[in-house]
């Protein structure tokens, strides 16, 4: 394991400071300031367009801040840059449509998590140390797809796409995952055992899960704090614990329902 690569001992693993952000036109996070637990399950809400998937994208240094400044570990986030890049490694993103080769067998999917530790040779070969090849089917089996590592990622179905771009971010022994709206449009079994995924291996491996979610019960079911944006905007930082939810901003009690409203599409 690349324990190099660990920002070991920072409590807060996350940081942002007045964060603004563009695509080039208007602005699509308008100073978002935020300080993420290390080990904790946050999550973010809001409606579509709220900039809730531009946050993922600060974290892991594919946007830069128009202003403001982000931490993550010691670092400045820049997947560019070189010197973020050990810590790119260590960072599991699953983006919103998964990113999945979806030509490619489930197996070799989830081995391209350990890709980022392989070199450069290897990688350039495509082939896989067996060592790997027994990890990935442990982890593929860890999240319920045993014997399913010869399919092709595209004959899967929803739920179990998921299960592989976890299994992909597991591979990868992720310090942070950060992950976009992967229990969406999913019944709500199939969701929790999604989320009971991350559960554990938070427990395992002390993982810090930045999850964007669509369902504001499964924000408020999973994670101990829970961000809610709103035209570029965190209007509310609530605290989880238990049926308990406290405005984290004012220290006021708030209520499931202010969240929902934020939340909810217009
Ligand atoms: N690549 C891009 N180019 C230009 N504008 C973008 C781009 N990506 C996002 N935006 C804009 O930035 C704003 C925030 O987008 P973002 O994807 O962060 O929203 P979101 O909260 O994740 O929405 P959704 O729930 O629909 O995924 C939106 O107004 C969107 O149109
Ligand atoms: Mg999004």
């Amino acid at each position: 394991m690349d324990e190099g690569a660990r920002p070991i001992g920072l409590r807060r693993i996350i940081q942002m400071n007045d964060v603004w952000a563009t695509y080039g036109s208007g602005h699509a996070l308008r100073g978002v300031s935020a300080s993420i637990e290390s080990g904790s399950n946050y999550a973010i809400v809001g409606r579509s367009g709220s900039g809730k998937s531009t946050l993922l994208r600060l974290m892991n240094g594919m946007l830069a801040p128009e202003r403001g400044a982000v931490r993550v570990g010691y670092d400045v986030p820049d997947a560019r840059g070189r010197r973020f890049r050990r810590t790119l490694r260590t960072i599991g993103y699953i983006p919103q449509n998964l990113g999945l080769v979806k030509n490619t067998t489930v197996l070799r999917n989830v081995l391209l998590g350990a890709l980022p530790r392989l070199g450069a040779v290897q990688s350039a070969l495509g082939r896989f140390p067996e060592g790997e090849v027994a990890e990935a089917e442990r982890v593929l089996a860890s999240v319920g797809l045993g014997g399913m590592g010869h399919r092709k990622a595209h004959a899967l179905s929803g739920g179990e796409r998921r299960r592989v771009a976890i299994a992909r971010a597991l591979m990868q022994h992720p310090t942070i995952l950060l992950a976009d709206e992967i229990v969406s449009e999913l019944d709500p079994g199939t969701a929790r055992e999604i989320m009971g995924l991350v559960s554990e291996a938070q427990r395992r491996t002390g993982l810090t899960a930045v999850m964007v979610h669509h369902d504001v019960s499964l924000a408020l079911e999973y994670a101990s704090r829970v961000a809610v944006i709103s035209e570029g905007k965190k209007v509310l930082e609530i605290g989880v614990d238990g049926d308990s939810i406290t405005d984290f901003q004012t220290g006021s009690q708030s209520t499931r329902e202010a969240v929902e409203a934020y939340s909810r599409d217009a």
